[in-house]
């Protein structure tokens, strides 16, 4: 028998999304669930779904959909709300995928309790829980990690990570959007108690981007950070940040004695980038290349990415082409067998992000049909959270020298 997955948040991510998950060939069930009504209405009579959605699974709410005879949540709600629904989720006894990060709030002591609750959830349901964090699976990533299992790096003494995203590159509409739903409307009087009572936010609040390419590649976690931070003076910008920091700039001493720099930055003249760089003594990784004392060698996507299996790929291949075609309005057979146009990343399988949508999805079904601990597990995910919490801590003490909290290696 296959894999039941429930599809929770109906919003604009989960679009890149429940085409893969439900083209999965493990997943013989897909079950939609939101809030507002008519994003359920949607999903429940696109033709893509046809074979795999029953009626019946279209649920309103994560309460509802918790009591279903599910094996998996997806859950795709926005950030603020993550892990008390993933607790949720976890304790109803599903395995349960979450978007980025673990939780966001403006305030370090609740989001290091929820990431405290989270991995104790995890060891008391013996459920599976997987952070999405797509550069895990960009290429450069999958490229690196290989190389590190080598040894190519030799002995890690420095990595770089950086989320550039300027709040005018399309971030104030996130804002709006996410902030119009229902549960986005309760979010804004929740957050006037926040402000009532001094928190201050940051992008380190959201860390896993930048966080996530030093930790996974060099294996290693962050035990101190300092951070300093940058606030815009634009009064323009004030209705975006509402009091929160724009930048904020972390020097971490990591476990394995390298250095790490992290750059969180809303408010930079810069097209935007989610990357990371990694220096050893025997080898770097930086820009797409790798390089030795002597040369400089270029990779391409395809020599860094690992390979999907075939009939993983071709099925979600298919559901990638259905989808495209009825969102075009046209037949779900239109895109069978004719091509996308070359550079239209997002419309391929791998999907956008570097191509890692396809990645997350194929390593959160595998983990649950094969009853194994996903990748981006609870405590590497709190790893990739918890250098963020400190940084933040530290950039509202001036860049006091702050320790990272950190719960352990994940069980072999
Ligand atoms: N690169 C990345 O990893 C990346 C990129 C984009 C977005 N994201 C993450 O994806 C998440 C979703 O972002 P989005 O832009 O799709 O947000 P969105 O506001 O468009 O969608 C969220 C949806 O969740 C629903 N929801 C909230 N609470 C619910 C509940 N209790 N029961 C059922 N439905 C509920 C809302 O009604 C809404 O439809 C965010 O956390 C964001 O950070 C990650």
């Amino acid at each position: 028998m296959g894999i039941s997955v429930g599809l929770v948040g109906l919003g604009a991510f989960m679009r890149s999304f429940a085409k893969l998950y439900a083209s999965h060939p493990l997943v013989d069930r897909v079950a939609f669930c939101d809030r507002e009504a008519d994003r359920v209405a949607k999903y429940a009579k696109n033709p893509v779904f046809a074979k795999k959605f029953r009626e019946g699974d279209a649920y309103p709410s994560l309460d509802a959909i918790c009591k279903a005879d599910l094996d998996a949540l997806v859950i795709i709600t926005q950030p603020w709300l993550h892990a008390p629904q993933c607790v949720q989720a976890l304790e109803s006894g599903k395995h349960v995928y979450s978007a980025v990060p673990i939780v966001s709030l403006p305030d370090s002591d609740e989001m290091l309790d929820w990431c405290d609750k989270l991995v104790k959830t995890v060891q008391k349901t013996g459920k599976h829980y997987m952070l999405g964090e797509t550069t895990y699976y960009r290429p450069e990533a999958m490229y690196c990690r290989r190389r590190a299992k080598e040894g190519a790096f030799g002995d890690f003494v420095y990595a770089e990570g950086e989320y550039y995203h300027d709040l005018d590159n399309s971030l104030r509409d996130v804002k709006r959007h996410r902030e119009a739903s229902q549960a986005g409307q309760e979010w804004v009087e929740i957050k006037k108690k926040y402000k009532a009572r001094g928190a201050i936010a940051g992008p380190m609040d959201y860390p896993t981007h930048s966080t996530c390419g030093p930790i996974c590649v060099m294996n290693a976690h962050a035990t101190k950070v300092s951070c300093f931070s940058y606030k815009s003076t634009d009064p323009k910008d004030e209705s975006y940040f509402e009091g929160a920091l724009a930048n904020e700039t972390a020097l971490c001493r990591m476990s394995n004695n390298a250095v790490v720099r992290i750059n969180e930055f809303r408010k930079v003249a810069h097209p935007g980038s989610e990357i990371f760089r990694v220096f050893g003594t025997e080898g770097t990784f930086r820009e797409e290349s790798w390089r030795d004392r002597k040369t400089t060698t270029p990779l391409t996507m395809q020599e860094m990415r690992d390979e999907l299996p075939s009939e993983v790929y071709k099925a979600l291949d298919l559901g990638v082409r259905m989808w495209n075609a009825v969102e075009e309005g046209k037949d779900p057979g239109y895109y069978k067998d004719k091509d996308f146009a070359p550079a239209d990343v997002a419309k391929a399988v791998y999907g956008g992000h570097g191509g890692s949508h396809a990645f997350l999805t194929h390593e959160f079904i595998s983990s649950v049909a094969e009853d194994r601990v996903p990748a981006i597990n609870v405590w590497e995910a709190a790893r990739y959270m918890s250098l963020g919490i400190a940084a933040h801590r530290s950039a509202l003490k001036g860049g006091e020298l702050v320790d990272v909290a950190d719960w352990g290696d994940a069980p072999k």
